[in-house]
């Protein structure tokens, strides 16, 4: 199957195709001219005349319906043929209702053109209701951010060494009004369709910043060290870098002292954002500290703990449940911690269920631990009422 580009060239003269013909290509002219031609009530009329740049022949490619005029070479032409198969392979690729609004828009251009009356646009109302699905749920999304039903739960992260606790790592919840508290499944694909990721990570990272800044001062005036924040920061957050300037005024705001907010961002983020690195220097000239989260899940790693300035990497919990059983993955995890200390880098492990897991673990140095064993993630001032009991 042939659905790459690739180049046609043709004489002056040459029939590219007629109307009502079976299309398989669409073409962009990269040299000569053609003329757009199609018959109409007073005759056959010139439609328009392409030249270098310019694509024709889309229309039948996109709607599957014949083509709605003829092309004819006005001088000797070479073309880029882009594939149907390229064509609908973007297509599917696009949102919903993009996906409409372009077969819409060629269907209103067969209608208002054709002297014949054109069939209905086929499109069905499971279609149509999907759209309407995801436009709902983003104005609810909307409306959620701006009533403050989008909370931090906060999850404890402890010392593995004694089990005190050490920081919180802080977690997106809706708190529904009529359908009670909701997963972060339930946020974060309508915040991604909504562009809506870098306003919740940062209503997630404000309120859980203002709470851990508040029992800091208790912990202070007890005499006891401060908890630190640990905050996920997701792709778009990384498409420039300026990061660390959003971060600034938001922690001042908080109270909290820089230097205790762990900046958490996924192998993934890191890989596909070229700003990445130059954003996590700017945080870290802040004074904050960067973590690296899910590692060993993606494209894995190590090599990325030399190229960005990491100072924590998070162990997945897909290790944690495996180690005690697994001896090559507890392996895995030991050899990963050693050289993490060789780094200066320090090790927090996810998903912690079992004593034996967080005893493996601390033996094998990894220093903090996260998990059902310690706590699930609750409220914020549930989780800060407990952090100063213990
Ligand atoms: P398609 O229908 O696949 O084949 C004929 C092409 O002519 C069509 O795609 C468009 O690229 C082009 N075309 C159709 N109608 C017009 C128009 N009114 N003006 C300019 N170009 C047109
Ligand atoms: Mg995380």
């Amino acid at each position: 199957m042939v659905d790459a580009l690739y180049r046609r060239r043709a004489a002056a003269g040459t029939l590219l195709f007629d109307e009502g013909d079976e299309a398989d290509c669409a073409y962009i002219v990269e040299r000569g001219r053609v003329e757009i031609a199609a018959s109409r009530a007073t005759g056959n009329v010139v439609l328009t005349r392409l030249g270098p740049g310019e694509i024709f022949g889309e229309m039948a490619l996109v709607d599957g319906a014949p083509r709605s005029a003829s092309a004819r070479c006005l001088d000797d032409c070479v073309f880029v043929v882009v594939g149907r198969d390229q064509i609908h392979r973007e297509i599917a690729g696009a949102t919903p209702l993009m996906s409409i609004l372009l077969r819409t828009l060629i269907h209103r251009l067969r209608v208002a053109t054709s002297r014949v009356v054109s069939p209905a646009l086929p499109i069905g109302i499971d279609e149509t209701a999907r759209i309407v699905a995801r436009i709902e749920g983003e104005h609810e999304l909307r409306r959620a951010l701006e009533n403050g039903e989008v909370v931090a739960f906060l999850q404890p992260i402890v010392a593995l060494d004694g089990a005190a606790p050490a920081g919180f790592e802080a977690l997106a919840r809706w708190v529904h009004p009529t359908r009670g508290l909701l997963p972060p499944t339930a946020l974060l694909a309508p915040a991604a369709d909504a562009d809506l990721l870098e306003t919740l990570d940062f209503a997630v990272a404000g309120t859980a910043a203002r709470a851990v800044a508040a029992l800091n001062r208790e912990l202070g005036a007890a005499g006891r060290a401060p908890a630190f924040l640990s905050a996920n920061f997701s792709a778009p957050h990384f498409a420039d870098t300026q990061l660390a300037g959003r971060l600034a005024p938001m922690l001042e705001e908080a109270g909290l002292d820089p230097i205790h907010l762990k900046v958490e961002i996924t192998e993934t983020t890191l890989i596909v954002n070229p700003h990445a690195a130059e954003a996590l220097a700017r945080v870290k000239a802040l004074g904050a500290s960067v973590s690296l989260d899910d590692f060993g899940t993606g494209y894995s790693g190590l090599s990325y703990l030399s190229r960005f300035p990491i100072d924590h990497i998070k162990i997945d919990q897909s290790f944690t449940s495996r180690l005690v059983e697994d001896k090559r993955t507890a392996e895995i995890v030991r050899s990963v911690v050693d050289l993490a200390r060789l780094l200066d880098i320090s090790a927090v492990a996810e998903g912690i269920e079992t004593p034996e897991q967080a005893r493996r673990l601390a033996e094998m140095g990894v220093g903090f631990g996260q998990g059902y064993l310690f706590g699930a993630p609750v409220p914020a001032d549930a989780a800060c009422a407990a952090f100063l009991a213990a």
